[in-house]
């Protein structure tokens, strides 16, 4: 694919590392687990969004603007990376949070509601769950436009056609990777939200000549809303790109069993998972997304979804800050 057109900042040096894990693979007795490390992409504490970011963060630049408007749940990992990113950019970064679980804000809360703090947003605006957050965005940037500011608005997780090219971006990078490693691939596995990441994974492994299935774990909405919206978001890219899209529908995978009681809210499922990768490999995962999502790939593997000689791909999109908001339910 040629994003060579698509202006884009660099937040990361280099390619985030794919790891074999060994001790997790040997205790589940399935398939071997690799894991994508996004992670450890730049900006404050990385994420997924980090990739989105050096695309959205390029396009706000290319139109002059020195004000970012973007939206998140309270202790949402987006608004963390795109206020680091503004930041960086040495531009102005208001965010509006979306109090999807009653009365969950708290302004002394840690995670990423500290991080606000410490990275400094010039403001932030609380509103109740289900608010039209375009248009919540939309009153801070006429405020902002009559102090004489010019604001860029990024719509909830980065996820619109320009986001989703950092994860288009991330399926070359993986496929590179995979092929100098000579490692065959059976199934990625992802977190899926508001779904970028899903969508441009989808869009770049595509083009390329590998397909590999991609299974998402939503986090959030039911399996076949989730599907749909992810599918959009894989049109509306390719149309941006001005490249056919030439992935079927049916392409897109989508399962909705472990979302527990709802969007950010613990499961047992989630808490036994992000101890078990701890505890077996040092590696943090986060309460909202890759909990859940490595509670998706410890299940299936015990369902026996997977063949024992197959080979996945764990995609660890970072969150970890948000952990430290949980901290009750691993103490
Ligand atoms: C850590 C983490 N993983 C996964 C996701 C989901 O990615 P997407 O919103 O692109 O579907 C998010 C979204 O906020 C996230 O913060």
């Amino acid at each position: 694919m040629d994003f060579k057109s698509v202006p884009r900042r660099a937040y990361t040096s280099g390619p985030t590392p794919i790891e074999y894990l060994e001790n997790l693979s040997k205790l589940l007795n399935g398939p071997d687990i690799f894991i994508k490390r996004d992670d450890y992409l730049g900006l404050a504490g990385g994420g997924n969004k980090t990739r989105k970011l050096e695309f959205l963060l390029a396009d706000a630049l290319k139109n002059k603007s020195d004000t970012i408007i973007t939206c998140g749940a309270v202790q949402s990992n987006h608004c963390r990376l795109t206020l680091s990113a503004a930041k960086k950019e040495k531009i102005d970064c208001h965010l509006v949070l979306e109090e999807r679980v009653p009365n969950s804000y708290s302004p002394t809360a840690t995670g990423n509601n500290l991080l606000y703090s410490v990275l400094d947003a010039d403001s932030k605006t609380v509103v109740p769950g289900g608010s039209d957050m375009i248009k919540e965005m939309e009153k801070v940037a006429k405020k902002v436009e009559a102090e004489g500011k010019k604001p860029y608005i990024i719509p909830m997780g980065g996820s619109n056609e320009i986001g989703a090219l950092g994860y288009a971006a991330c399926a070359e990078e993986i496929n590179l990777q995979l092929k100098e490693d000579q490692i065959d691939i059976d199934y990625i596995i992802t977190p899926t939200g508001s779904s970028g990441t899903h969508a441009g994974l989808l869009l770049g492994m595509g083009e390329s000549s590998r397909s590999i299935p991609i299974i998402g774990i939503s986090v959030n909405n039911q399996t076949k809303a989730q599907e749909e919206k992810i599918f959009k978001l894989l049109e509306q890219t390719s149309e941006y790109l001005n490249i056919e899209n030439r992935i079927e529908k049916s392409a897109v995978k989508v399962l909705d069993d472990y979302i527990g009681l709802g969007y950010s809210l613990p499961s047992d499922g989630m808490i036994e998972a992000v101890k078990l990768l701890a505890q077996s490999e040092g590696i943090l995962l986060d309460p909202v997304y890759t909990g859940k999502t490595m509670h998706g790939l410890i299940d299936l593997i015990r369902s026996a979804y997977f063949k024992t000689d197959d080979k996945v791909l764990f995609m660890h999109t970072g969150g970890s800050p948000a952990l430290f908001n949980y901290g009750s339910l691993f103490q």
